[in-house]
């Protein structure tokens, strides 16, 4: 059975890091949180460039954060953006975020005032193309 991930730690690291975050060209400041399998949270914030396409998106650097402190599947994710519109992932994150979770993996969208939406990541990534897909 998967224990219901402590969404106000989640939270509270996401926004931490997402007051963190280097976003002066957007000025769109994002921060994500992980929720591990050795139950430790790592967090993660966007972090722009000048050259604009080498930015790197909060859940990026979260996964980063996760595989350095030696940690290996997200049990859950927290994405936390300001504005009225969802938060959710970019396409090439969907696919990061595949690459160490399951179809089950809660990707739980914040704002401001807390949590908006919870989908799986079989939702946001259907028919997904994984570790499993390549051949031995
Ligand atoms: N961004 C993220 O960090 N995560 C998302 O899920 C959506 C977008 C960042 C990338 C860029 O620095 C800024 O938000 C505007 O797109």
């Amino acid at each position: 059975m998967t224990a219901e991930p402590d969404l106000d730690a989640l939270f509270a690291a996401a926004r931490a890091a997402q007051q963190r975050a280097y976003a002066p060209y957007s000025r769109f400041k994002v921060g994500a949180a992980i929720l591990a399998d050795d139950s430790a949270i790592y967090p993660g914030c966007n972090v722009e460039n000048a050259a604009y396409p080498v930015g790197a998106c909060a859940e990026a650097g979260a996964i980063s954060a996760m595989i350095a402190g030696g940690a290996h599947t997200i049990r859950a994710i927290l994405v936390l953006g300001d504005g009225a519109e969802l938060v959710t992932p970019c396409g090439a994150c969907r696919q990061r975020i595949r690459e160490f979770a399951t179809p089950e993996t809660p990707i739980l969208i914040a704002g401001p005032e807390g949590v908006r939406a919870r989908f799986s990541l079989a939702e946001l990534l259907p028919a997904s193309f994984g570790p499993a897909n390549l051949p031995k």
